[in-house]
């Protein structure tokens, strides 16, 4: 489809690493027009009318979440949260990767919209030279005066910590990112309170995902209203921006693809070179593996929050995983089930006891030793583990489970007392 990209325009054609390149594309741009002509509170209220959803995977406003910071003369910290990890996504390290500049022209405006005394970048593990861009990225925005001390003369100072996690997918869920910032174990704390009141170093603290802060330098430098039409689905004023969609699984090109929000599930496939020749699409999961599956009857479904929601599934972080007819499904059951017991934090037991059944379930299910006993009891688990627990790793965890149970009974059931057909006691 016709459209013009905005967080990716210009990856792969220039260097944008190259801030000499990045501000000829117009980049900082949109800083110097923030600092030298608005008012931080209308930074916040441009950012809320543009109805920018948070990218990371729930799509909460970003300029109500900013709202929540309390005025009560404590430090507050910005922190961005680049602890990208759920499986099948990967957008933000291409953001991180080959347009750092966008992030950090995004961080300060935020900061100074927010009044924001320190900035924070958390970064995952494995993204090194990731973190090594970024920080050569910032020293760079420090010479042209863009970081630091009196930005661009206007009496704004921010300075931006780049820290790199140690790969524990729990640190991407907000607070257990914080308690790892701080020091602590990485686990995730009882909410409310929310970061934005009580966060890092129980201060008031914006978190937000790295793609949410790269769309903030282009709605600051061209207005909400432009911001709002970029969207595929206009009978949906909810959902609306540019948005990565990463996309992998049984497609031709599995990649990143920028496209308008509303774009339909089935132009993202095709986007992404179609099912190899003689392929059926069987399902797809159209925000990560913490998602439910969508089938083949939902391809005209508008991949927005709104939508797909509408449609029984999560748009989660746009991470659409795509599986023909060759997949088996309980084969994904099982690999998704070891990777959530094996990051559970441990701290609640419906989820460190569960998501340990589930794997061992599925891996019964899968050896031919399955029951009927156990597809009652992952419908069950359902029960026990989602809503139960103080984050959604647990509920992410039945996720899948239970979406194969509704939508593909008979993929189960074909493995069930496979061990007594061969061996009759
Ligand atoms: P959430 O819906 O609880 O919160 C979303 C955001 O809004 C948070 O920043 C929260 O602090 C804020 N918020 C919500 N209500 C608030 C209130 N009353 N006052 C102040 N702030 C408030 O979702 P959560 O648990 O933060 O994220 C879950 C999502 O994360 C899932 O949808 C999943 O798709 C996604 N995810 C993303 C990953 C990634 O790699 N990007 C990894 C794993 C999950
Ligand atoms: Fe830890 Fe799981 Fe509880 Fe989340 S739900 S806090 S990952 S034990």
């Amino acid at each position: 489809m016709q459209f013009e990209p905005v967080l990716t325009k210009g990856i792969g054609k220039v260097d944008l690493t190259n801030i000499d390149v990045y501000e000829a594309q117009g980049g900082y741009q949109a800083l110097r027009k923030a600092l030298t002509s608005m008012e931080p509170q209308a930074i916040v209220e441009e950012v809320k009318k543009a109805n920018l959803r948070g990218r990371g995977g729930a799509g909460f406003p970003a300029g109500v979440k900013w709202g929540f910071l309390p005025n009560d003369g404590r430090p507050r910290y910005l922190t961005v949260n680049a602890d990208e990890s759920e499986p099948g996504t990967c957008n933000n390290r291409t953001l991180i990767y080959a347009n750092p500049h966008q992030l950090i022209e995004g961080i300060i405006i935020t900061a100074f919209a927010n009044r924001i005394t320190q900035s924070f970048i958390y970064i995952r593990g494995e993204f090194k030279r990731g973190a090594e861009i970024l920080m050569k990225a910032i020293e760079d925005a420090r010479k042209k005066g863009y970081v630091g001390q009196n930005i661009l003369g206007t009496g704004f100072s921010q300075e931006i910590t780049v820290h790199r996690g140690a790969s524990a997918y729990i640190c991407g869920e907000e607070s257990a990112l914080l308690n790892s910032l701080e020091g602590r174990r990485g686990e995730p704390r009882v909410k409310p309170p929310f970061p934005a009141v009580v966060g890092l170093y129980g201060c008031p603290t914006i978190i937000n995902n790295v793609e949410t802060i790269s769309n903030v330098p282009h709605i600051v430098k061209n207005g909400w209203e432009w911001y709002t039409k970029i969207t595929a689905n206009p009978s949906n004023p909810k959902s609306c921006g540019p948005k990565l969609f990463t996309v992998s699984g049984c497609v031709q090109r599995p990649g990143n693809y920028e496209l308008p929000m509303g774009v339909t599930l089935r132009e993202v496939i095709e986007t992404a070179g179609g099912l190899r020749p003689g392929r059926k699409l069987k399902a797809v999961q159209p925000g990560g593996s913490s998602t439910p599956m969508l089938t083949p009857e939902h391809l005209d479904v508008p991949m927005d929050f709104e939508s797909v929601a509408a449609a029984g599934s999560l748009l989660g972080t746009a991470a659409v995983i795509v599986y023909d007819d060759t997949v088996d499904l309980v084969d994904v059951a099982l690999y998704w089930t070891r990777f959530y017991s094996h990051e559970s934090c441990g701290q609640c037991t419906p989820c460190r006891e569960g998501t340990h059944w589930l794997e061992r379930v599925f891996a019964r299910i899968k050896a031919g030793g399955g029951t009927e006993g156990d597809l009652k009891m992952i419908a069950d688990m359902q029960t026990q583990m989602a809503g139960t627990t103080i984050c959604v790793l647990s509920d992410a965890a039945v996720t899948f489970p239970v979406s194969l149970l509704k939508l593909f009974p008979e993929e189960l059931e074909r493995y069930i007392n496979r061990v007594k057909e061969v061996r009759p006691a």
